[in-house]
C-alpha cells in the first residue's frame, strides 16, 4: 500500500483526503490541532502542527516524514508549499522543486526571477518601508501596494495618488517590507495547470472577475475560458516561460495575469491548490478529479491521457454592503436553477458584514455548470439577480 503525506487539509482540502481513499493510499496528515480533532475519523495517521508559519509546518512535516516514510507528499494550500517541498526534496519524491517553493511563497523573489527571465510583469519596487518607495511611486500612479507573502487579496490595495500615499503610508508604514508596483489594466485570468516533470499534462484558462480597485476582491471565475488564438497563443507561451523560470517539476500551478495591451502581465503565481473551489470547477468542467490527479502525480502513478472539457463552470462569489444583515433572499430559488450545482450563504440575519477588504470578507458561493459560455452566462446574471443579502 503506497503512503500519502499530505500537509495541511483545512476544510477546502477535504477533497484530498477522499481522493487518497479512494486511491486506497494510507493517509498521513499534517494539522494544526484545531482541525486535526475533525480528520481524526478520516485518515490514518495526524502529527499535529504546533503553529501556522512555514517553520512549524516543516517542523511536524519532517517529524511526520520521520515515521510515515512517505511515497508521496502533497501541500494543500500557500502555508504548507515550502515544508512539503523540502520533505520531497530530502525523500527524493516528486515534488514542484524546491526553486518553485521558494518563488511561490514570495512575490518579490517572483517578480526578481521573472524579471531575470524577461516575463511580462508590472513594473515594482521591494520597499524596506513603504515610506521610502514614495518618489518612485509618484512617478507611476496609481500603484498597488501589497504583501510579500499573504494571499486572498489580504492588504493589496490600489493608491491612486500622492495624498492617498501618504495615508497609506500613516497606516501602514509600520508593516515593514512591501511589495509596491505600477497598477497594470487589461481583463485577469488565471492558468491552472497539472505539470509532471516540467512537462504540462492539462492546463486551463479561468476568466477572473474581482471588485475592481482599490482592493480587487475575487467575486467570480469561469472556466473553461475563451481567448482568440493570438492571445491563446501569448498565454501558452507565459506559461511555459513561468514553468521554466521557476525550475517547475511536478505537481499544480496557479498563475494569474491581465492581459494588457502590451501583453500578459504577471500577477503571481503559486504552486499549489488554487482556491475559490475552483479544483471543483476545473473537476466538472473536465470530467477528472483534480485532487486526485494531484495525487497520483506526487505518487508516481501513472496518468490517464489528458482531458478535454466536456462543459462550462464558474463560482459566484456574493458580497453584502457592510452592517447587520437583515435578510438572505432566493437562495432556494438559486438552488433551483438547472445551473446551480451547489450554493451557499454563510451569514444569517444579525450577524455582522464588515468592509469587503479581502476574500474573507465574501457572504457565501454558488457553484454553476453549463454546456456553452452562454447558457453559464445568463444563468450567472439570473443567479446575481435572486441572491440577495440586504444589510441594516
Ligand atoms: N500590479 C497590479 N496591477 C493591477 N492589478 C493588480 C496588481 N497587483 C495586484 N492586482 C490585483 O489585485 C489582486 C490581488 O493581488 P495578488 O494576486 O497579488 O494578491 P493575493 O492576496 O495573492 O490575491 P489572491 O490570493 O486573491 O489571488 C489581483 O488578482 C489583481 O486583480
Ligand atoms: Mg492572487
Amino acid at each position: 500500500m503506497q503512503r500519502l503525506l499530505l500537509i495541511g487539509v483545512g476544510l477546502t482540502g477535504r477533497p484530498y483526503v477522499a481522493a487518497a481513499r479512494r486511491l486506497g493510499v494510507r493517509l498521513h496528515v499534517v494539522e494544526t490541532e484545531a482541525n486535526a480533532a475533525a480528520l481524526a475519523d478520516l485518515v490514518d495517521e495526524i502529527t499535529v502542527c504546533r503553529g501556522m508559519s512555514d517553520e512549524a509546518w516543516y517542523e511536524a512535516a519532517s517529524d511526520a516524514a520521520r515515521t510515515a516514510r512517505p511515497d508521496g507528499v502533497v501541500a494543500f494550500s500557500e502555508p504548507h508549499v515550502l515544508a512539503a517541498a523540502l520533505v520531497a526534496d530530502e525523500l527524493g519524491l516528486p515534488g514542484p522543486s524546491l526553486k518553485s517553493a521558494v518563488l511561490s511563497r514570495n512575490k518579490a523573489l517572483q517578480r526578481a526571477r521573472f524579471a531575470a527571465a524577461g516575463i511580462g510583469q508590472p513594473e515594482f519596487l521591494v520597499a524596506e518601508r513603504l515610506a521610502d518607495a514614495r518618489d518612485w511611486a509618484a512617478e507611476r500612479m496609481p500603484v498597488v501596494v501589497k504583501p510579500l507573502s499573504s494571499a486572498g487579496s489580504a492588504g493589496v490595495e490600489l493608491v491612486a495618488d500622492p495624498a492617498a500615499y501618504d495615508e497609506a503610508v500613516e497606516r501602514r508604514g509600520g508593516e515593514g517590507k512591501l511589495l509596491v508596483e505600477r497598477a497594470v489594466t487589461g481583463p485577469e485570468y488565471s492558468w491552472e495547470a497539472l505539470v509532471r516533470e516540467g512537462k504540462v499534462w492539462c492546463a486551463n484558462l479561468t476568466a477572473k472577475e474581482t471588485t475592481g480597485p482599490p482592493y480587487f476582491v475575487e467575486t467570480a471565475h469561469r472556466t473553461v475560458a475563451e481567448v482568440d488564438g493570438e492571445a491563446r497563443d501569448r498565454v501558452a507561451e507565459l506559461g511555459a516561460a513561468v514553468l521554466d523560470a521557476m525550475g517547475m517539476d511536478t505537481g499544480i500551478v496557479h498563475l494569474e495575469f491581465r492581459l494588457t495591451p502590451g501583453g500578459p502581465a504577471v500577477m503571481e503565481v503559486a504552486v499549489r491548490t488554487p482556491g475559490d473551489r475552483l479544483m471543483d470547477l476545473l473537476g466538472m468542467a473536465y470530467g477528472i478529479d483534480w485532487y486526485e490527479t494531484v495525487i497520483r502525480m506526487a505518487l508516481g502513478r501513472e496518468l490517464p491521457p489528458p482531458p478535454t472539457a466536456l462543459c462550462r463552470t464558474a463560482s459566484y462569489l456574493p458580497s453584502a454592503h457592510p452592517g447587520t444583515v437583515a435578510e438572505v433572499q432566493g437562495l432556494a430559488e438559486v438552488l433551483a436553477h438547472p445551473a446551480v450545482v451547489e450554493a451557499e450563504v454563510n451569514v444569517a440575519p444579525g450577524d455582522a458584514v464588515a468592509p469587503l477588504r479581502s476574500s474573507a470578507g465574501r457572504v457565501g458561493q454558488v457553484l454553476l455548470k453549463a454546456s456553452d459560455a452562454k447558457t453559464l452566462e445568463a444563468a450567472l446574471d439570473e443567479v446575481r439577480g435572486t441572491l440577495r443579502v440586504t444589510t441594516r
